[in-house]
């Protein structure tokens, strides 16, 4: 619990996972066939990140987070049900390289997201997608915002990296 507390303090947001219905929404807005690298920014309890994984059996998921203890209950999931397409790190995301994913999902909070646009539009290749619920990166048009019919009507919303006339479809994993 004390584990969790501070690593809360230190990164500015809570393992707090991500509903079954906003999931749902997310995943809906990724093709099954997507290929390459899906970077996921803050993988908590790994909620995201096998659903991710499941839905894009052709891509390879890179999953970071920094709190031990929900680290270490995703690596225990992996472990009892393995996805061959997924990587757990504990990792630093703003430490990691961008650079050749095809898509980057998140779920963080305004800080963080202002703090991430610099990195996603330097490092991405135009075109790659980006998908963020709650909160928005400011300053950015969404090309499509989805309101999810829950309590906190939830947004999502997907960018692409402006720059480019499409989607990126390679990565470093495909
Ligand atoms: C709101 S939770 C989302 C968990 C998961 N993505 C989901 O949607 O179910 C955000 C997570 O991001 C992690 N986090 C925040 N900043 C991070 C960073 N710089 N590097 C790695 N993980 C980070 C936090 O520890 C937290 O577990």
């Amino acid at each position: 619990m004390l584990s969790i507390v501070l690593h809360t303090l230190r990164t500015g947001i809570s393992p707090m996972p991500t509903s079954g219905r906003v999931r749902r929404q997310l995943l809906s807005l990724l093709p099954e066939d997507l290929e390459g690298t899906v970077l996921e920014l803050g993988s908590g309890w790994g909620t995201l990140a096998f659903a991710l994984a499941d839905r894009c059996p052709r891509a390879r998921v890179v999953a970071f987070e920094l709190s031990p203890v929900p680290y270490a209950f995703a690596r225990l999931r992996q472990r009892l049900a393995p996805r061959p397409n997924l990587q757990l790190l504990r990792e630093d995301f703003f430490r990691a390289s961008f650079s050749g994913a095809s898509a980057v999902v998140c779920y963080l909070f305004p800080g963080a997201m202002t703090r991430l646009a610099p990195k996603l539009s330097a490092e991405l290749a135009p075109g790659t997608r980006i998908l963020s619920h709650t909160f928005a990166l400011r300053g950015w048009k969404p090309v499509q915002t989805r309101v999810v019919d829950d309590l906190y009507r939830t947004p999502i919303y997907l960018y692409e990296v402006p720059g480019g006339a499409g989607p990126a479809d390679t990565g470093p994993g495909g």
